[in-house]
């Protein structure tokens, strides 16, 4: 390959919290990354988060918070993920940054200056939880919620305009828009007249947004400002010459959810503009969960984390990619996930990286041995001719998007290893001919090692360390050339990369079945507590106020125990408290925890200690 190569992935939204569709689309893009890297071309990968909007205003009121100071605190979250999860982007793009908001104030500007953006009364149904106008017919689908019928002047996008121009471009261009089905879905949408694009929104309505350059009243429409980061981040109208080095992207990739927003607006956006369009925009399907859309709203998310704390993040990545035909949507279960992970990676890769290394070290000191060449091995040339087929073969893989397929072939690769080794059968050659064994594991090293460097941009650390364990840990990863391997390399440490798995925990913790774990009840810190004075409080008929010895000082206790206890009967007892209950003010009095009592409607008998000898502070457990 060899040429420059800019991928994208949709900036997230900075209010999601980030789940595994998400953590999917940019490890995609990470591994398409780090192939395209290790195939020798100049790679810049860009995310990043979409962080205006009415949502994010929201939000940011419930709490209290400034906008600003609520994105820079929720963008916390992707940024960490993103580190969790090992992606390499070059760039992170965040939507309130100003070498963001420049750009879009200029594309504004030209497009306003050409007149291809114009103000317009507009009378339509507003869905105010999607943030956007909707149409008839799309209100009458019952998926939209709060919807209301608005009057306003707006400014609009001539997007209509561009409608046959896109037409044509999607036609000339076969690799515009992939997978095909996804191609036609546009066309056909682009059967329907085009209508202009509303671009902004009224700052009654929404403040929290872009302003427009020559319309205080206005803030820009989230999507126009969203989709522009892809230009932004490089340097359009900033820096030409970053510009010219990585624009146009060679992909965009996105879920299908937001193909409208992507082949249509974006595009007539670039052609209005003047600026070439992005080769390929790639749509990929939905990660489901029990068939459904994993979403927050319904509750169905795997937390990437939950699986990265069981089972560490490489077969995390491994799994989204091979078990997604790109495209598809693809079921996410955690039995499907164990297999895979059992089959593929602790039974096939572990165990023979470990089978390997365990070999060379037991009988070659721990150091690669020597091939030798001689015209009888059949199963050597076998093997060195398999792994040169499989080697020409990914790239291809990788430029046609068949990333699954590349990982099959890898993992296909790995097979054949076993399948050598099972042929020459090491173990008895050591007996008779230690040179002939030395041979055998070289040759099943090396094929391992180009194995591993097809996998690599799939399972960096493992696959890291695994390198290491054959030898071939100091070697560059971009070197696919038989005979890499240096006899006489030592072993780096390592064992069981893989372990097997018995099960795994996913989505969302089961149903409240009102058990609680051994854990949770020792997170209630209860102390005996001694009370030193007990009084009514004004004005409630049922609090008493009192005031205990818990072992670290006095605190301050509201107890709704005034019909059943006379206030002078209670100093000196001893009773239990919760003594790490966050405070709460009850009736304007502050209680510093609670105390326990049996009440059984008509009664109520605060738990005392008999013996008065436990001192105030003890545990109780
Ligand atoms: N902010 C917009 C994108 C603006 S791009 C200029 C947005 N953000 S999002 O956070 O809601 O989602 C972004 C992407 O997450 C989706 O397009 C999709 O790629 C991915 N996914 C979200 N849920 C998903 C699944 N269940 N499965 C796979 N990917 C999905 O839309």
């Amino acid at each position: 390959m060899s040429g420059k190569f800019y991928i994208t992935t949709p900036i997230y939204y900075v209010n999601d919290q980030p789940h595994l569709g998400h953590a999917y689309t940019t490890i995609l893009a990470d591994v398409l990354a780090r192939y395209h890297r290790t195939l020798g071309d100049e790679v810049h990968f860009l995310t990043g988060t979409d962080e205006h909007g009415l949502k994010v205003q929201q939000a940011a009121q419930q709490r209290g918070a400034d906008p600003q100071a609520h994105t820079d605190e929720y963008v916390q979250r992707f940024v960490e993920m993103w580190q969790r999860l090992d992606i390499s982007h070059d760039d992170f793009i965040r939507t309130t940054e100003e070498r963001h908001k420049v750009v879009v104030r200029r594309l504004l500007t030209n497009l306003h200056d050409k007149e291809k953006i114009y103000l317009d009364e507009y009378e339509g149904l507003y869905s105010v939880s999607e943030e956007r106008f909707i149409t008839e017919r799309e209100m009458e689908s019952g998926e939209f919620r709060q919807v209301e019928k608005i009057k306003e002047s707006n400014w609009f996008f001539r997007m209509s305009n561009y409608q046959q121009q896109l037409i044509d471009h999607i036609n000339e261009h076969p690799e515009f828009i992939q997978p095909k089905h996804r191609r036609n879905e546009v066309l056909g949408f682009l059967r329907q007249p085009l209508s202009d694009l509303c671009i902004s929104r009224p700052k009654s309505r929404l403040e929290w947004g872009i302003e427009l350059p020559f319309d205080s009243d206005y803030v820009t429409y989230v999507w126009f400002d969203a989709l522009t980061n892809y230009i932004s981040a490089i340097g359009y109208t900033a820096d030409e010459a970053e510009f010219a080095r990585w624009w146009p992207a060679e992909y965009h990739l996105i879920g299908k959810d937001i193909l409208t927003t992507h082949c249509v607006y974006w595009p007539t956006m670039l052609m209005a503009a003047g600026v070439a369009l992005p080769k390929t925009i790639f749509a990929h399907g939905w990660w489901m969960m029990d068939e459904g859309k994993m979403s927050k709203s319904v509750g169905n998310v795997v937390r990437p984390l939950d699986l990265i704390d069981q089972v560490g993040v490489d077969p995390v990545r491994y799994y989204l990619m091979r078990d997604m035909v790109l495209g598809q949507d693809a079921n996410f279960t955690a039995d499907s996930f164990v297999r895979r992970y059992n089959a593929d990676l602790a039974n096939d890769l572990g165990n023979l990286v470990n089978r390997v290394a365990k070999f060379i070290r037991r009988h070659f000191e721990g150091q690669v041995p020597k091939p030798v060449v001689a015209p009888d091995l059949a199963h050597d040339e076998e093997l060195k001719a398999l792994a040169a087929e499989t080697v020409a073969e990914v790239p291809g893989l990788i430029e046609s998007m068949k990333l699954h397929e590349a990982v099959k072939q890898g993992m296909a690769l790995v097979r054949w290893v076993n399948g050598y080794l099972e042929k020459c059968q090491p173990w008895h050659q050591i007996k008779d001919d230690p040179t002939l064994a030395g041979s055998t594991l070289y040759h099943a090293a090396e094929a391992l090692r180009l194995a591993l460097l097809l996998l690599h941009p799939v399972m960096p650390q493992r696959v890291g360390l695994m390198l290491g364990m054959i030898g071939a840990g100091a070697l560059p990863l971009t070197d696919f050339t038989w005979g890499g391997l240096k006899p006489g390399t030592p072993l780096g440490e390592g064992e069981s990369p893989f372990p097997r798995l018995d099960k795994l925990a996913v989505g969302e913790p089961p149903a409240d079945d009102g058990l609680i774990t051994f854990d949770d009840f020792e997170q209630v810190d209860l102390r005996v507590a001694r009370v030193l004075a007990a009084e009514r409080v004004e004005g409630a008929d049922k609090l008493l106020k009192l005031q205990v010895d818990s072992g670290d000082g006095k605190r301050q206790i509201i107890a709704g125990i005034a019909q059943h206890y006379d206030p002078a009967d209670l100093p000196g007892k001893s009773i239990v408290v919760v003594a790490n209950l966050k405070p709460a003010k009850i009736r304007g009095e502050e209680s510093q925890g609670m105390l326990l009592a049996a009440e059984d409607g008509n009664t109520l008998v605060v738990a005392t200690l008999e013996d008065a000898d436990v001192a105030p502070g003890t545990k109780v457990g």
